[in-house]
């Protein structure tokens, strides 16, 4: 990994996840990158710009109106030197002024005169990033091509437990690193399948399962952070599209799901289906709602539905596959089982229940591939995404490359 020469402008807003910022200037340094930064007012009440300018190793901006700064580098020209600006951590308010358009401080001003990718590692209270305003803000830079980097969900300083933890040092350093096309699966067109699927009975009632799509969709958010182009297959689910995501394929049955994976896997290098597709689906669909009658069976008749991945492996030409196979009990002997039995190149085994697998925030994995395997112990879907991601890549290097 290299940011050799990469310009990188650190914007810092106030939030007490700025003292990560310190690591992430001596993480992207330490990748030969030049860093700039500037902080808002507020971020100065947390980190004195003393400590980013000896991190960084350059004077520290703060506001528009310093004379000796402007003469050295002024702030139109320090806009037009970043290669990147990231803005870690990115508070409420500062979301607020960019989804707006404000100039009011120097770092919104940098933002509106920089023709730059912006990224942006938002960090606040989980109850503020919930936040129907918050959430219209982030949409509204989104549609803009503004890149947004986690939160994260756990435990905050202000003692709540949920979203709204700024990522990682190195991982906003790694989203970094792929946006120059540095990322593990650089060049790399990723298919990634999520969710539920739903098997309507009529026009009222479906069968469905509980996976809420968490899961697929951090697996699709860290396959992009690594520098892939993903396209998401999702299940009915409401979450919204990850960050950096390319395409986004929304069905609802699983005859739905295998049309949408067929046609994206078409020149695709991986397949990771995290979707629990439904097994079965019922022989026919009632055009009108099924009425109860009492002592009555309703006598539902299933059918198999197609194996997706089992189906891609059989085409002669087909991308690395990688599975996952959800388990409450015997989880290595079904895993390894479905390995071999869908030919696949790696399957994620994923024990289900005690607040594990299904709708959780947490996960537990084991990879296992032909002549290997890997523990993944217990953590958040996003983080264990990222290390899932890492694998994919150094296994299709090993079997593709
Ligand atoms: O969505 P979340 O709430 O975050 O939960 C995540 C999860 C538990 C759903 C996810 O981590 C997971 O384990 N997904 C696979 C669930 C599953 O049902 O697996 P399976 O054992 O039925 O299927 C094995 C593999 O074959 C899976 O990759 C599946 O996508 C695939 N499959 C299954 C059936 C089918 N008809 N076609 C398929 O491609």
């Amino acid at each position: 990994m290299s940011l050799a020469n990469r310009r990188i402008l650190l914007g810092v807003s106030g939030g007490i996840a700025a003292y990560k910022a310190c690591e992430l200037v001596r993480r992207l340094r330490d990748l030969g990158a030049e860093v700039r930064v500037a902080m808002t007012e507020s971020a100065t009440r947390f980190v004195s710009a003393a400590t980013f300018q000896a991190l960084s190793g350059q004077p520290v901006r703060v506001s528009l109106w310093d004379e000796s700064a402007e003469a050295a580098m002024g702030h139109i020209e320090l806009a037009r030197w970043a290669e990147r600006v990231l803005i870690a951590p990115a508070s409420a308010d500062v979301l607020a002024r960019l989804a707006h358009g404000h100039a009011d401080d120097l770092l919104t001003t940098l933002c509106l005169a920089s023709a730059a990718p912006l990224y942006v590692a938002p960090a606040m209270n989980q109850q503020m990033w919930a936040h129907p305003a918050v959430q219209a803000n982030l949409a509204l830079l989104r549609q803009r091509g503004v890149v947004v980097l986690g939160p994260a969900a756990g435990s905050q300083a202000c003692g709540d437990v949920g979203s709204g933890r700024m990522l990682e040092p190195h991982e906003l350093r790694d989203a970094l690193v792929a946006s120059f096309g540095g990322g593990a699966l650089a060049g790399r067109a990723v298919v990634v399948s999520a969710g539920p699927t739903y098997e309507d009975i009529d026009p009222v009632r479906f069968i469905g399962n509980r996976s809420s799509g968490r899961m697929g969709f951090a697996v699709a958010e860290a396959a992009a952070q690594a520098g892939a182009t993903v396209t998401l297959v999702a299940g009915p689910v409401g979450l919204p599209t990850p960050a950096g995501v390319a395409r986004r394929l929304d069905v609802r049955s699983a005859a739905q799901m295998q049309a949408a994976v067929q046609e994206a896997c078409a020149g695709a290098d991986i397949y990771i289906g995290a979707a629990a597709v439904g097994d079965y689906r019922p022989a026919t669909v009632a055009d009108r709602k099924l009425k109860k009658r009492a002592g009555a069976d309703l006598g539902l008749q299933l059918v198999e539905n197609p194996d997706i991945l089992a189906g891609l492996a059989a085409q002669t030409v087909h991308p690395f596959l990688v599975g996952f196979a959800a388990e409450t009990h015997d989880v290595a002997m079904y895993a390894q089982d479905k390995l071999q039995r869908k030919g696949l190149d790696m399957i994620a085994a994923n024990r289900v229940g005690g607040g594990l697998g299904f709708e959780s925030a947490d996960n537990a994995l084991t990879l296992y591939w032909p002549g290997g395997s890997l523990e993944l112990n217990r953590a958040p879907k996003e983080a264990l995404a990222r290390a899932l991601v890492e694998q994919v890549a150094a296994r299709y290097r090993a079997v593709r490359a």
